[in-house]
C-alpha cells in the first residue's frame, strides 16, 4: 500500500461501541475505509495500521509483532476515540 493513499482517519469510540463491531478491522470495513489484511486473527501482521493517537486494547495477545505506534486492527477494539491512517474505500 503506498503511503500516499492513507488519510488521517478519526474513530470515535461511542460510534464503534454502537455499530457493534467486534474489532477495529469490522468497524473500518463497515465505514468508508479499507484495510489490508490477510488472517485476521493476529497472526501475520499483515493489518499493521499506524496510531496517530488514541488507545486500543487486544482481547488476545496477538503473535504478530507490533511496534509502538502502531496497532493491528484485525484483533483490536478501541478503548478511546482513535485517530488512525487508513485508505479511503475505492
Ligand atoms: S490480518 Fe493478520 S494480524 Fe491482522
Amino acid at each position: 500500500m503506498k503511503k500516499d493513499a492513507l488519510i488521517q482517519c478519526l474513530i470515535q469510540y461511542t460510534e464503534y461501541q454502537a455499530s457493534g463491531c467486534n474489532t477495529l478491522l469490522e468497524y473500518l470495513e463497515s465505514r468508508q475505509y479499507q484495510v489490508h489484511y490477510h488472517c485476521r486473527d493476529g497472526y501475520c501482521g499483515a493489518c499493521r495500521t499506524e496510531l496517530i493517537s488514541g488507545q486500543v486494547e487486544y482481547p488476545k495477545e496477538p503473535l504478530a509483532f507490533v511496534r509502538r505506534g502502531e496497532i493491528l486492527p484485525c484483533c483490536c477494539r478501541p478503548t478511546a476515540d482513535l485517530t488512525i491512517k487508513a485508505e479511503p474505500k475505492k
